[in-house]
């Protein structure tokens, strides 16, 4: 039980690969807030789940659109468990839009709950003034110029230097690193053709998991000498 008496805050925990992070972290012994916005039900059914697994957990609501509600969200966490120990980002919003198609309330829309909430997270969380470990949720195509998706994109690739700066700042006390998912599921919505359409070549051919992403979390999480890394978890795509 690596991550017993660990208190962990997971956005987006609900569904998709946040579930799947809350559940193997719950599985290794770790206390879970789930966040949500609007997977209300959903968050409480893994609750539940956990629970009945042996675990510790609650659930949290909070629209990261505003810096009030991510200092909520970590009041609330704080209080539900005593206090926070891990931070793990994951809450995002993804749009195809090319740089003509976004206006400012789109570009809004991704920098918000992307970048911005993320931030304001980690600040809040620097705040308790206690040994911590934050793990932001980046993506592959970070390491290339994607027109398909720009705010999105900007706002990945803007987690990924504050990642790395943040690793600094907060050292000696707080370790952060990213983990940065290739194509893993479909976006909410769009079929699971659109991997195959949609995510170009994989070097090593294969498809990645939910489960993959949450086994590097977890990895990361374990290791007391990392802070600053970027774990592609992708079959090598971010480097074509
Ligand atoms: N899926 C992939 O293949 C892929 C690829 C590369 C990178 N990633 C990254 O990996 C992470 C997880 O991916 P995913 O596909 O599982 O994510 P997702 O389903 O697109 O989003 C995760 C959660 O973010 C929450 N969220 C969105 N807007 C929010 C807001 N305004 N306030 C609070 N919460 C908000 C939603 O919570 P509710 O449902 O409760 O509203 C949603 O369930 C993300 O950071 C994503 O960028 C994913």
């Amino acid at each position: 039980m690596i991550f017993k008496d660990k208190r962990v805050l997971v956005t987006g925990g609900a569904i998709r690969i946040g579930r799947a992070i809350c559940q193997t972290l719950a599985k290794s012994g770790a206390e879970i807030c789930i966040h949500y916005n609007r997977s209300y039900k959903e968050a409480v059914e893994l609750q539940d789940e956990l629970i009945e697994a042996g675990a510790s957990a609650h659930v949290a609501e909070a629209n990261l659109m505003t810096e009030t509600a991510c200092n909520e969200l970590m009041e609330r966490a704080i209080a539900l468990m005593g206090g926070v120990d891990i931070l793990i980002n994951n809450a995002s919003v993804f749009n195809k839009q090319t740089l003509d198609e976004a206006d400012m309330d789109s570009w809004l829309g991704e920098l918000w709950p992307n970048f911005f909430a993320p931030v304001q997270l980690m600040r809040a969380f620097a705040d308790q003034d206690i040994p911590g470990k934050v793990v932001n949720l980046l993506d592959r195509r970070v390491t290339s110029l994607d027109p398909s998706c720009v705010p999105y994109l900007i706002s990945k690739r803007s987690l990924t230097d504050i990642t790395k700066l943040a690793a600094m700042h907060y050292a000696p006390r707080i370790a952060v690193n990213g983990v940065a998912p290739g194509a893993v599921l479909p976006p909410p919505g769009e079929s699971d053709d659109y991997i195959k359409e949609y995510a170009g070549p994989v070097p090593l051919k294969v498809q990645v998991s939910p489960d993959d992403i949450a086994t590097a979390v977890k990895f990361v999480l374990e290791n007391d000498t990392l802070t600053g890394q970027i774990i592609y978890v992708d079959g090598g795509q971010h480097l074509g």
